[in-house]
């Protein structure tokens, strides 16, 4: 079975007074997904930004030629229904939460689900997957995290590629059309490992925003990735 890889950069490492612009850019650079990290200061110690962020770059995520890109939203929120539904009806194409910071899941989910978007489950280090089972018919989009959510410019934490390689095996098993993207602390010296592990999906930050040349960074990860 041949892998459609997908990197998603994260915004959060992008130059916040010129956000449209690093969108387009960083989409010519071939992006595939538009990362978008929502901290609201009580789940995690940082602030961002929210769905009027959102909605003002919608427009923006598209190709050169016009085509839309979809905006990856990772709530790091709580609690997370009211802000899953602001962002779905904001241009968000996928929605992703924390399953520690909802009450009810299988609702979260289904609200998601119901505005039209795709679902994600997120994990941090140390939350078992457990949940996974019992809502997995729910679930479009899996997201490991690799650091401690909160932060750009992490290091990788190696423990995330045991999640992975332990995801991969449930997500095959179910037969289910799901991502599995992991997000934290991904350069191009360890993109390739994490796709060993499983992953399909890589967020990319301060890898791609902190290079004056996004496209020679997405670039050498598909390179990597093509090995
Ligand atoms: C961390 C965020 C990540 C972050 C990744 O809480 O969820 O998406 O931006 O940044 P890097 O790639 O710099 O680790
Ligand atoms: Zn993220």
């Amino acid at each position: 079975m041949s892998t459609t890889f997908r990197i998603a950069p994260s915004i959060l490492s992008a130059d916040f007074a010129r956000l449209g612009e690093e969108v387009r850019n960083v989409i010519a650079a071939g992006a595939d997904w538009i990362h978008f990290d929502v901290m609201d200061n009580h789940y995690v110690p940082n602030l961002t930004f929210g769905p009027m962020v959102c909605q003002a770059l919608r427009p923006h995520a598209v190709t050169p030629e016009g085509q839309r890109v979809p905006i990856d939203v990772h709530l790091m929120v709580q609690p997370v229904d009211a802000l899953a539904q602001a962002f779905a009806r904001s241009g968000a194409d996928l929605v992703s939460f924390h399953p520690d910071a909802s009450a009810h899941v299988d609702r979260t989910l289904q609200l998601i689900k119901a505005e039209g978007c795709q679902a994600g489950l997120v994990f941090n280090p140390a939350t078992p997957i457990d949940v996974l089972e019992w809502v997995i018919d729910k679930v479009d989009l899996v997201l490991v995290m690799s650091v401690n959510p909160g932060f750009g410019g992490q290091s990788f934490i190696d423990s995330a590629l045991r999640k992975v390689e332990k995801l991969r095996k449930v997500i095959d098993a179910s037969g289910r059309d799901i991502r599995l993207e992991v997000d934290g602390g991904i350069k191009v010296d360890n993109i390739r490992r994490v796709a060993d592990a499983g992953a399909d999906t890589f967020v990319a930050g301060s890898a791609i925003f902190g290079q004056p040349s996004y496209k020679d960074v997405i670039d050498a990860m598909r390179a990597q990735l093509a090995r």
